[in-house]
This record gives structure tokens, sequence and C-alpha cells, in this order.
């Protein structure tokens, strides 16, 4: 009706007018709401504060869901792309006089249902729709209703919209009827005494119900190629395997065959790689060790590939996979080892919000440094001299050190200084003043420093030349602190290195 086509217009005027959003079917609704409203474009409208169909059509979950007409009600006769249409299996059919307007209508044998509303229907195909109110899938043509569409019944297979027997369902010989034939191309045939479909090749068949097909045991003769009558089992191939040319059917390599011929099993494992090791994901026998969440890994797909933890895990010293940082981890007893966090690694099962990821031990005074694959200590933070591997380091970038008295800290080497979340030392390209021998100098000092590269060290507080025999070269500043003559310590001008820094200040 023109009116009506008008009125959608309105509708959809009103609503680009403001933001609106689309509530679906079923979902609370208020007539006043000019925000949320019932979707327009599945022909929802807001019924007693629910998104409902309005009396004229009911809810039709054919391909799209929305509204459709009920039978008997009126319909357009040339809808939109999108609808709204007559419900299930109803068409619009045209009212006499009526250009614009039909009525929605059974098509026999379909007839409308005695409460009204929709038509009975049998569908008698593979792929009709079928969760709609009235439509029931013909068990006689051995349908049944899979997901929203008819399917064959399980042990008979579809050939285009009709369901034919499968392997071990009952058939009659020259019968007509597709549910009484075997599907030819599965290999199936029709035992006349049985009046069961069986393999076509009897013993030397093997029925596959994955593939629903009729396959070649290991050891009958097949032909190459012949892949819709003789193909092999699983894991197995047609070859050539005698001097008069004879093609069998024979396991492929790293499988051996079932003493029955029915399938190829894999062969054992004959090695377990190590983390770490050169492995190849072809070789079915040596192998990575599944059973510690290794898997053989081709970074970049490269050619070498290496036995390496699973996505997210972390290798540990006994060769186990456990979860590495931010992976998802248990804090219950013996969770097992991919749910317990990487110790080594100084990380601990922490709950954020309801899940439980692995994170640093003390997140406060340590960080986890992604190319280590660990939690480090913070720039400033007290640590280990003695490198003990089982207490946690400062990050690669800053040294432990000590500055006078006992205590060592984490400490950023000479023109570098910590990043702003002290996590590591970052090179520092400018404000550094460089302190010449006999001024004040402060240990924790990142912008003002007595050059090492000078051989200068910070000393009770004051910026001179090691202890033993070294001399401030005045002339030359960078001649730095040079051992006088007869002295037993070598020059240490050249090394970068603040471990020779470190020995005068202990
Ligand atoms: C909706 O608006 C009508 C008239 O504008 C009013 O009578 C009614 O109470 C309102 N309903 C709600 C739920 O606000
Ligand atoms: C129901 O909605 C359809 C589509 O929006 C409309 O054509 C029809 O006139 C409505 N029926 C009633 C009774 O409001
Ligand atoms: C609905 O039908 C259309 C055309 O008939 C098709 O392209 C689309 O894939 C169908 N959608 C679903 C969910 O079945
Ligand atoms: C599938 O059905 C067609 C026609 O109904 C028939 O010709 C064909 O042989 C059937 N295919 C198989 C594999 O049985
Ligand atoms: C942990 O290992 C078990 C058994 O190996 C496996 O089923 C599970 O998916 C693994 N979980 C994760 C998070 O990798
Ligand atoms: C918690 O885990 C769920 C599912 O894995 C995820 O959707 C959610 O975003 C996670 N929450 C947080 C705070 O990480
Ligand atoms: C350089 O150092 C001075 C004094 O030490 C300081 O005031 C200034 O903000 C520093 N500039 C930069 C860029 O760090
Ligand atoms: C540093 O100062 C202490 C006392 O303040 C003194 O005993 C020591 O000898 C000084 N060391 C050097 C190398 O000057």
């Amino acid at each position: 009706m023109v009116g009506n086509t008008k009125a959608q217009y309105l509708v959809l005027f009103s609503i680009s007018a403001v933001t609106s959003k689309f509530l679906d079917y079923g979902v609370p609704c208020s007539p006043n709401d000019t925000e949320n409203i019932c979707d327009p474009a599945i022909f929802l409208t807001c019924v007693e504060d629910t998104c409902l169909c309005n009396e004229t059509m009911a809810w039709d979950v054919k391909n799209v869901s929305q509204c459709s007409f009920k039978v008997m009600t009126t319909c357009p006769r040339y809808p939109a792309h999108r609808g709204p249409f007559c419900y299930g299996t109803a068409v619009c059919d045209e009212l006499w006089g009526n250009p614009y307007d039909g009525i929605c209508t059974c098509l026999a044998p379909d007839v409308p249902s005695p409460i009204g509303g929709y038509c009975l229907h049998l569908a008698r195909e593979v792929g009709e729709y079928c969760t709609q109110d009235g439509v029931t899938c013909s068990v006689k043509e051995k349908l049944a209703c899979s997901g929203t569409r008819c399917g064959c019944q399980a042990g008979w297979l579809v050939n285009g919209t009709v369901c034919m027997a499968g392997f071990n369902a009952r058939c009659k010989v020259g019968s007509e009827l597709p549910t009484e034939t075997c599907r030819r191309n599965t290999l199936l045939t029709c035992n006349e005494e049985t009046e069961k479909c069986e393999c076509t090749r009897g013993i030397e068949h093997v029925w596959n119900e994955e593939s629903a097909m009729c396959l070649t045991k290991i050891g009958a003769t097949c032909e190459f190629g012949d892949v819709d009558h003789h193909s092999c089992v699983e894991n197995s191939h047609c070859r050539t395997v005698q001097n008069d040319g004879a093609k069998i059917c024979t396991c492929n390599q790293y499988y051996h065959a079932s003493p029955d011929g029915m399938e190829c099993l894999l062969d054992p494992a004959e090695k377990i790689l190590s983390h770490g090791e050169q492995c190849d994901p072809d070789n079915l026998v040596e192998i990575c060790n599944y059973a510690k969440d290794q898997l053989c890994t081709c970074p970049y797909q490269s050619f070498t590939c290496f036995c390496e933890c699973d996505a997210g895990l972390l290798v540990n010293s006994r060769g186990d996979c456990e979860a590495g940082y931010k992976a998802p981890c248990s804090s219950l007893p013996n969770p097992g080892t991919n749910l317990t966090c990487n110790s080594e690694a100084f990380m601990k099962c922490r709950e954020n919000e309801g899940n439980f990821t692995c994170g640093c031990d003390s997140p406060l005074t340590q960080a986890y440094n992604p190319l280590s694959k660990m939690c480090h200590l913070l720039v400033g933070q007290e640590c280990d001299v003695t490198l003990n591997p089982d207490k946690i380091s400062c990050h690669s970038t800053s040294i432990c050190r000590t500055t006078g008295g006992e205590s060592t800290y984490c400490w950023c080497q000479q023109n570098y200084e910590p990043s702003l979340d002290q996590a590591s030392c970052n090179y520092n390209y400018e404000n550094q003043t460089l302190l010449l021998p006999g001024q004040e100098c402060e240990d924790w000092n990142y912008g003002e420093f007595c050059p090492h590269v000078w051989n200068l060290i910070c000393l009770n507080g004051t910026c001179q030349c090691p202890e033993g025999g070294f001399l401030w070269s005045g002339e030359h500043p960078w001649e730095g602190c040079y051992p006088q003559e007869g002295s037993l310590r070598a020059p240490l001008l050249s090394t970068g290195c603040l471990a020779s820094l470190t020995p005068p200040l202990v």
C-alpha cells in the first residue's frame, strides 16, 4: 500500500534525526523511548514493553529472522528487497482487483494450520528450512531437521536433494526409491540376501564413517589416480611394490598396518628430542617432547625448526614448559606445569580482575624484560652482587654495585640514566657534566660524574685517580689517570667496563 510505504519513510526519517539504538526481538522496550527503538528493519514493534511482531505478523526464523505476515493476512505483492514477506512457506497470492496488496496463502498440498497463522508443510527435500511452525521433515524420505534445514537421517547419505541408503542401511535391489538404493559413488552395493548396503569389494574394502566412503584395505590391489574407486585407507597410498608392477595399498612412512589391514598405525617414537634441539615436523618418530608441551616450531617459516615450548610457555631448567609472563595460570595446588608460573624467571600467579596470569614476584620493585623473558630488579633496588642464579638480577643494561657500605644496588653505568619506569637504563645524550680530579662527586648522580673513560673514580665524595700509583695528566685530560713509572698496575684506560671501576670502591 502507498500509505504503508509513506509510514515507513516517516519512521525511518524520525529515526535518523536522533542517534538511535535498535533493539532485537524479545528485548524490553518503552513506546515513549525515542532513542532505543525496536529494529524497524526486521519489522519489530514495541508490544506491551517488549519488541515483538505486531498482531498481523509472526516471528519467522527462516534464513534471516524477521517478522513475516501470517497466513490469510494482507501482504505487499512487490515487497522491498528485505521484506516483509509471508510467514514460512506461504506465498503472497494476488487479491482480485488490487494491484499492490495480496493475501498470504498456503500452496497445495500445504493447508493452513487449525489455529491459523502458518501453513502445515511436509518438507520432502534435503535443504528445506525446518525451524518454523508447521514444518516437518519427511520421515519417509529419511529426512531429519538438523540446525535450520532438513538433512538425511543417520545411515542415509545426501545426493542433491534426496537421501540415499548408506553403509549397512536397508536397501532393495532394483528399487526406484533413492532411500532404498545404495549411494553408488561411495562404492556401496545392495546385498540381495541381507538387503543391506555393503562395500563393493567385500573384505578388501572397509567403510570409513568420516569420509562416508568404502576405502581399500592395506595389502589389497589398487589403481593409481583412481580416486573414486580404490582410495586406500587413511595414512596409506597406492604404490607399486612388486617387480610385476602390481599396485597395492601400502602404509606411508612412519606408519605400519594393523593386523586386520583396516588402518595404518603410527610407529612408536624412536627418539624424544630435548628442548632447543633441531627437529623436522615431517619426521614422526624423532619427535619433540609433547608430554612436556614442547612443539616442533619453525620460526618465520624457515627450514630450520627447533623443539620449543608452546606459545606463552617458558622452559625451565628441567626442560618443562611452564607458564610465561601474562600467560594464564592457576593458583590451585598441582595445576600441571603449563599452568604453573616459571619461578626460575621470578614469576608468580596473580589475580587480575578475576583472571589469573603470571606476573613478577614483586611488581613494585621488579619489571619484566621481554628479551630475557625474565623479571628483573628496577634500577635503584637492592641486588645480589654474587650473580647467584637463584636470586633475581638487575636488568641487563644496569649493574649491581656497591656505593660504599654493605649494600649493593642496581645502578646505571656512566653516560646512562634510568628509564622513566626505572626498568632499564638508557644512553644519556645530553646534560652530562664530566667532573675533573678533586671535584665533588656523588655516586647516584647520573648527570654529573667522574668519567670512567679517564679512569677517574668517585672516592669518599671526591673525583680521584685509583690508588696505587696513578697520576692525573694535567696537560692532556684525554690521557686521564696514567700509571706512574714502576707501578705494578696496568693501564685501565681503554675499557668502558665498570667492573674495573668497582674493586677500588668495595
Ligand atoms: C508515554 O507518553 C504518554 C503520552 O505522551 C503518557 O500518557 C504515558 O504515561 C507515557 N508512558 C510512559 C511509560 O512514560
Ligand atoms: C504490522 O507491521 C507491518 C509492517 O511494518 C505493517 O505493514 C502492518 O500494517 C502492521 N499491522 C498492524 C495491524 O499494525
Ligand atoms: C539467507 O538466504 C540468502 C539468499 O537466499 C543467502 O545468501 C544467505 O546465505 C542465507 N543466510 C543464512 C543465514 O542462511
Ligand atoms: C544421484 O541422483 C542422480 C539422479 O537422481 C542419479 O543419477 C545418481 O546416480 C545419484 N548418484 C549416486 C552417487 O547414487
Ligand atoms: C596444558 O596441558 C594440558 C595437557 O597437556 C592441555 O590439555 C592443556 O590444553 C594445556 N593448557 C595450556 C594453557 O596450554
Ligand atoms: C579475563 O579473561 C576473559 C576471557 O579470557 C577476557 O575476556 C577478559 O577480558 C579478561 N579480563 C581481564 C581483566 O583481563
Ligand atoms: C640539565 O640540568 C640542569 C641542572 O642540572 C636542569 O635544570 C635541566 O633541567 C637539565 N636539562 C635537561 C634537558 O635534562
Ligand atoms: C675515605 O675517608 C675515610 C674516613 O672518612 C678514610 O678513613 C679513608 O682513608 C678515606 N679513603 C681515601 C681513599 O681517601
